[in-house]
């Protein structure tokens, strides 16, 4: 069967959307000898791909991987100045592995590390994007107007921000914690929504992204998905059903020794 070339590399664990089309666009991959675009369509049953001359590899056998970032690591493989990254919180893996989505250098919480890049692209896929949910510690203690333009949308450069849940979860003094529901993934998005109101984050965590719940892995810990949290996250966006795999969150949960 005819297939998207993309979806067939990333299903092979070449990567993530971005670096298939990448690929693609350098014009590395070739079916039946001629040089592929984006956009075209292959059958891999049928039809011989290659990627810079070598046969396409077997697919690689799934893996999923949640990290409780730490503030400090940023999201990238490689960083010209040396800074850590959240590829060092890795265990040693069979397989290269690319994360789903960013967080900031100074954003902590769940960080979904795959080499399946159907997955992937189903997660980050634009429009449809799942909910991503944060808590954020904030200085001052928002007024209900506040909340209010944080839910309908706020002003940014770029443009007005979707619809969002906002709660304010408790007062803190003359600081708040607030809970977040996002279906956007902005650059520093949270941060710079609570920027506009008034109330810059002191503190920002990712705690769920889609079904998926960060639980209580602590900073700096990994552990694989259990394959019911690999099938729901495949499954149209949605909230967790309640009480979801808390017993067996923490059954998996492996620390780094
Ligand atoms: N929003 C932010 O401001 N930063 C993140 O890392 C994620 C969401």
């Amino acid at each position: 069967m005819e297939e998207r070339l993309q979806k067939v590399l990333a299903r092979a664990g070449l990567g993530s959307r971005r670096g298939v089309e990448e690929l693609l666009r350098r014009g590395a991959v070739r079916v039946n000898g001629r040089v592929a675009t984006l956009g075209d369509k292959a059958d891999p049953e049928r039809d011989v791909i290659t990627v810079e001359g070598e046969p396409l590899p077997a697919a690689a056998s799934p893996l999923y991987l949640l990290l409780n970032k730490p503030v400090g690591y940023l999201t990238t493989r490689h960083d010209p100045f040396g800074r850590p990254t959240v590829f060092d919180l890795l265990p040693p893996l069979p397989a290269k592995v690319f994360p789903v989505g960013r967080l900031d250098l100074d954003t902590e919480g769940l960080l979904l590390f795959t080499n399946d890049g159907a997955l992937a692209q189903r997660l980050a896929h634009p429009g449809g994007e799942v909910e991503k949910e944060y808590l954020a510690w904030v200085a001052g203690v928002p007024t209900p107007a506040a909340l209010t333009a944080l839910r309908q949308g706020v002003e940014l450069p770029e443009g007005r921000t979707a619809e969002a849940r906002v709660r304010l979860v408790e007062r803190q003094g003359t600081a708040a914690l607030l809970r977040l529901t996002l279906r956007e993934g902005r650059k520093r998005q949270v941060r710079r929504m609570l920027a506009a109101v008034g109330h810059p984050v002191r503190r920002l965590l990712r705690v769920r992204l889609g079904t998926l719940e960060l639980g209580d892995l602590g900073p700096g810990e990994t552990r694989g998905l259990t394959a019911e949290e690999v099938r729901r996250l495949g499954q149209p966006a949605g909230k967790p059903a309640r009480g979801a795999n808390r017993e067996r969150m923490t059954r998996h949960r492996s620390e780094r020794g």
